[in-house]
């Protein structure tokens, strides 16, 4: 594990975005898993702003994200599929339909479950896995458990997630309090993870879930036995 502090948040994302960057140039057929919420948006305006100077060139790139609101449809503005599209990927040049969001709206959940994960194997997995942490540990949606769910499924929000993201939506009530995940597995078995946490509010959290004991009540301290793990946090 290899923890870098950033000085301030831009600082954070361009490091971020150095090495999602990196891992483009070198493999542009990249399978990279993403991730949305307020941390990574300085990320991807790095990788913007790169793009446009001519350093990436996104035509093969594959992308993977890590969860979707049950009931939003790409069209609603507070759904991820919507969010990717409009923080990164209608400002670059990759082809849209390489571009992947598990859908909130399928008829048969379960299925859509199902073929998420069958699609990321296909893909032969993650080579890149981009992601934030919530204040009670949880990555992507993985919120805190008895035990550690290891595949891609429906999951119910706690309190304190449908508190957090609420800032997003006009009225808390808004705030679906179900979503679709990745599981563990899937992002435990992305061949690198870099982990972003900003803000003194996330420096709690980040120290028990690297340091603490691995348990599925931290979800994010899973990540503590991953084989190459960057961290980059900056909680001024
Ligand atoms: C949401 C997302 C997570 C994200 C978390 C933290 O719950 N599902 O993937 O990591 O928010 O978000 P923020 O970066 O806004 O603190």
């Amino acid at each position: 594990m290899k923890v870098i502090h950033a000085t301030s948040y831009s600082d954070l994302s361009r490091k971020a975005a150095n090495i999602i960057s990196a891992q483009v140039i070198l493999k542009p057929h990249s399978v990279l898993g993403l991730a949305t919420g307020s941390t990574p948006i300085g990320t991807y305006k790095q990788i913007i702003e790169w793009y446009n100077k001519g350093d990436i060139d996104f035509s093969s790139t594959i992308t993977v994200n890590l969860d979707e609101y049950v009931g939003l449809a790409p069209t609603n503005e507070q759904s991820y599929r919507y969010f990717m599209n409009e923080n990164l990927f209608r400002h670059i040049n990759i082809p849209l339909e390489n571009t992947h969001v598990p859908s909130g709206l399928a008829e048969d959940m379960e299925a859509e479950c199902v073929n998420y994960d069958a699609l990321i194997t296909n893909l032969g997995g993650i080579d890149l896995q981009l992601l934030g942490i919530g204040h009670n540990g949880h990555i992507g949606f993985n919120e805190p458990n008895n035990a550690f769910e290891k595949t891609t499924h429906i999951v119910s929000l706690g309190e304190s997630t449908i508190q957090a993201n609420a800032r997003f939506f006009d009225d808390i009530k808004e705030v679906p309090n179900k979503a679709i995940t990745m599981g563990i597995k899937s992002i435990m078995q992305a061949k690198k993870i870099l982990l972003i946490a900003n803000g003194p509010d996330k420096k709690d959290i980040i120290e028990k879930a690297l340091y603490g004991p691995v348990t599925p009540s931290v979800p994010a301290s899973i990540l503590q036995l991953h084989p190459d793990l960057t961290v980059i946090c900056c909680f001024e």
